[in-house]
């Protein structure tokens, strides 16, 4: 039998009461909620032979970016081939089927343009428009998230069960173009409609961030934990964004405190949590604060994750950890891991961008942790025209770019400083606290005037 889903797409169920626990697999999607693995456990046991759900299962592990998921993606792959094979399904579901062989296959890039053809047809499929931006999120295709988007945006109008979820992700790719007062009134406008939209609120945050605003960043996210309380680990980085402004206004005592009792209460190995702590530590150390010990519990964990090689930002940021606590022997098997996958490249994607820009921004870390500041600079400037395809937001890698800037003004690079935070300036299209104490240092005479040694690396004062 078929049925209609909650929003209205056909899919091929034999017990009606699967329907139910699917939809709030659906909506949990959407809102980035913990739940989303359990209500698809339901489906899945009501229904075991759902051909859609394993798929979603395959994509949801894809999305992770551990090396060990691979296999739970390849097993769900096959069981929804299977499933397929003895009971027709749509051609909607057999387009996901296509987009998770392909992901397996190395070619991420070809699951987006299948999610793409699954909106053709069915614009109103919001699993379809979410799992489009998550994984152009992964390949850095902030433009591509902003077309698919606006391509299907008639459908989404507010009687459309998931139209303030379609804002917050429009918010997002408006965010990641540069069109911030659009992206902040989408933003706003869509959280009145799906209040639970941790996405969307996170992409409001962002326009403040990219905007110099960190007060009002603070007052749009004061008080509306209710909105990313319910989420997976995604709230860390709410929290991350809000430790972020504190940053900007030089609150570093609550930028540790959120660290420790928000950012790092969990201690996971999670990408995306290990690339939150690291991020927030390196930026810390920029302003010359004292972190204590806090790499070492992040490196312990990065270190079990060298040759993982699934995405480039989730390697850098591993690499960042073991940097910051000064792992040298775990540092160089992960980089060499990533040396490996330009030489076994395959037509992988994923190992396409570990190489360049990848390596080049590793070599820089490496560097930036040996004081070698000019050759950091090198790296990290060979790195920087491809950086967006590492990944993530402008907001995250941001401390590349900091890193790279870092590494101009401690080599005595001063025009090369000079025209990054111009640039930097530009894009923002406001000075935040970073960028006006940069500016200061790069005014005044505290310019190194030479690549220093290590013996006066404590005479640079760039805070
Ligand atoms: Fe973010």
């Amino acid at each position: 039998m078929t049925d209609d889903d909650l929003f209205g797409c056909c899919v091929t169920l034999t017990d009606k009461a699967s329907l139910v626990p699917w939809n709030e697999t659906l909506r949990g999607f959407l809102a980035h909620s913990a739940s989303t693995a359990q209500s698809l456990g339901d489906t899945l046991k009501i229904e075991p032979d759902f051909a859609l759900g394993h798929t979603c299962r395959g994509l949801f592990s894809l999305l992770l970016a551990r090396r060990e998921l691979f296999d739970t993606a390849a097993q769900a792959h096959a069981k929804a081939v299977a499933c397929s094979t003895e009971n027709p399904v749509t051609k909607r579901e057999s387009l996901y089927i296509d987009a998770l062989g392909s992901w397996l296959n190395g070619k991420p890039g070809e699951a987006v343009q299948a999610m793409e053809q699954v909106l053709a047809k069915w614009p109103h499929d919001a699993l379809a428009m979410k799992m489009s931006q998550a994984i152009r999120f992964m390949l850095g295709d902030g433009p591509g998230m902003r077309r698919s988007l606006e391509r299907t945006v008639d459908a989404y109008r507010e009687d459309h069960p998931a139209s303030g979820y379609f804002m917050g992700c429009h918010a997002f790719a408006l965010e990641e173009a540069g069109e911030y007062r659009l992206a902040e009134a989408t933003g706003r406008k869509g959280l009145e409609l799906a209040p639970d939209d941790a996405w969307g609120l996170h992409a409001v945050a962002h326009v403040y961030d990219m905007t110099g605003r960190p007060q009002d960043g603070l007052s749009w996210l004061g008080g509306k934990e209710q909105a990313w309380e319910h989420c997976n680990n995604f709230r860390y980085h709410v929290w991350w964004h809000i430790a972020l402004m504190h940053l900007d206004l030089g609150n570093f005592d609550e930028v540790l405190a959120l660290y420790d009792e928000k950012i790092r209460s969990d201690k996971t190995d999670d990408y995306r949590d290990i690339a939150n702590a690291t991020s927030v530590l390196m930026r810390l150390e920029f302003e010359s604060v004292d972190v204590g010990n806090r790499w070492q519990e992040l490196a312990e964990l990065a270190a079990h994750r060298t040759g993982d090689n699934c995405l480039a930002f989730a390697d850098l940021h591993y690499l960042m950890a073991l940097c910051g606590n000064n792992d040298q022997e775990a540092a160089t098997l992960l980089v060499g891991n990533m040396e490996q996958c330009h030489n076994h490249r395959n037509g992988c994607e994923m190992s396409a961008i570990i190489s360049h820009p990848g390596l080049a921004a590793a070599n820089g870390l490496e560097a930036f942790r040996d004081q070698n500041f000019e050759n950091a600079y090198h790296n990290l400037i060979a790195a920087r025209p491809e950086m967006q395809f590492v990944g993530g937001s402008h907001a995250q890698r941001d401390v590349f770019e900091r890193l790279t800037i870092e590494s101009a003004i401690r080599a005595g690079l001063g025009p090369q400083a000079r025209n990054l935070l111009r640039e930097r300036d530009l894009h923002r299209g406001h000075r935040d606290g970073y960028s006006e104490s940069r500016w200061v240092v790069l005014d005044s005479n505290r310019m190194p005037s030479r690549v220093p040694d290590n013996n006066d690396l404590a005479a640079i004062d760039v805070a």
